[in-house]
């Protein structure tokens, strides 16, 4: 052969090569999954992946006719990592979908790339209100503070509860459920005597803990994300706060059910709402929970686990629906409005704040099978998130 044919050929031949990857590059969707799998929020990182993996496992990896491809990242909940990490996966990896998102400053930082590339961000767990209108191609399978807050709120006056201070996490989260708590509990009738933050990283309760003691307020309503729930309640109780006569209200990020069990007698009573229990009284819940716990040695899932299962369960659906076709903006739309019963209830992904409506429960720590749970024994009903009213 000639030395021009020879680099004809060998050129045909790359293109032939370039061709069949990029086939099999359209093949393949590709999710890329953020989490802190490490640091202060690894709990969140280990429930969530576990719970992709579920999914994934009981729905196969072969969807439209395409294969699906998990690409797990770990930013260490930094929002810097989180962005840089984002960035490679749209531009390298070229993925289909983002997801995950332990904390909200790592969602926020990842919008305006989500924006950029219109490429759909599946919020799995980060719950600040206003994430969702950092970019439209967020979709969120999470919860809100305020949407859990304000039953708390309800609740409260009605048993007796007049008189509380806040203690709440210095950032998004903790901010929108101090406001809305505070607003909500004004308007029955109570009164918010104080309001205390403690910082997010490497937080002390202590000294927030013994003003509150001093205060003697009739309750003490406290926010801290996923992972420092236990803390909180070790130190309330090893102050003697209830024994003082304060109580202990708080959302379920508190009385998390990846520590509870862990937390001893000393959380029997506490009241809480939210919109996940692992003793959800429901066939899918139940199915959920032990599947679970099969596949990650008895580990039991939080609410972080069934934001991550019902994430992939929405894009798994969207993708049935688009067959693949037309990209981000596509997928998206069919991301928009699905209604499906998730082990937490049923719910809905309302198609003009692409936020999650879903039940709230008021729940209370009980024995249950002897072991420590959040029992379910109130609910308000498709609850949307009372920021976007506003
Ligand atoms: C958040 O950063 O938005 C966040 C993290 C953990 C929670 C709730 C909210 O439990």
């Amino acid at each position: 052969m000639k030395k021009r044919t020879m680099i004809r050929a060998s050129v045909a031949a790359a293109l032939l090569g370039a061709g069949a990857v990029a086939m099999a590059q359209d093949n393949v969707f590709k999710i890329g999954l953020i989490l802190p799998m490490t640091g202060q929020q690894a709990t969140t990182g280990r429930q969530i992946e576990a719970a992709a993996r579920l999914y994934m496992a009981q729905n196969g990896d072969s969807v439209a006719g395409k294969k699906i491809q998990l690409i797990l990242k770990d930013d260490t909940s930094l929002p810097d990592v989180t962005r840089r990490l984002a960035q490679e996966l749209v531009v390298n990896d070229k993925v289909n979908v983002l997801a995950g998102f332990g904390i909200t400053p790592s969602a926020m930082a990842t919008a305006p790339i989500a924006t950029q590339s219109k490429t759909p961000e599946v919020v799995m767990a980060a719950a600040t209100s206003s994430i969702t209108e950092a970019s439209p191609y967020i979709v969120r399978t999470s919860f809100t503070l305020p949407q859990v807050s304000v039953a708390l709120a309800d609740w409260a006056p009605k048993n007796g509860i007049k008189k509380v201070v806040t203690l709440v996490t210095d950032y998004g989260p903790g901010i929108d459920a101090e406001k809305y708590f505070k607003e909500r509990l004004q308007f029955n009738g109570g009164q918010v005597t104080d309001s205390l933050r403690v910082p997010l990283r490497s937080p002390d309760f202590a000294p927030f803990l013994q003003k509150v003691r001093d205060s003697k307020p009739d309750a003490l309503f406290v926010f801290v994300p996923s992972g420092a729930g236990a803390a909180v309640m070790k130190q309330f109780l090893e102050r003697g706060m209830d024994k003082a006569g304060i109580r202990l209200i708080a959302t379920g990020d508190v009385t998390d059910d990846d520590q509870l069990n862990d937390m001893g007698d000393g959380a029997l009573g506490v009241v809480t709402s939210h919109h996940y229990s692992a003793a959800h009284p429901s066939a899918a819940n139940k199915k959920f929970v032990e599947a679970f716990s099969k596949a990650n040695k008895g580990l039991r899932p939080n609410f972080m686990a069934v934001g991550g299962y019902d994430g992939m369960r929405v894009i798994y659906e969207a993708l049935k629906k688009t067959g693949g076709k037309g990209g981000g903006e596509a997928l998206l739309a069919a991301m928009k409005g699905q209604i499906f019963e998730s082990p937490r209830g049923p719910v809905f992904i309302d198609a003009q704040t692409r936020d999650i409506v879903q039940n709230v429960y008021l729940r209370k720590v009980e024995h249950k099978d002897g072991q420590l749970y959040n029992v379910e024994f109130d609910v308000i009903k498709d609850v949307k998130d009372p920021g976007k009213a506003k």
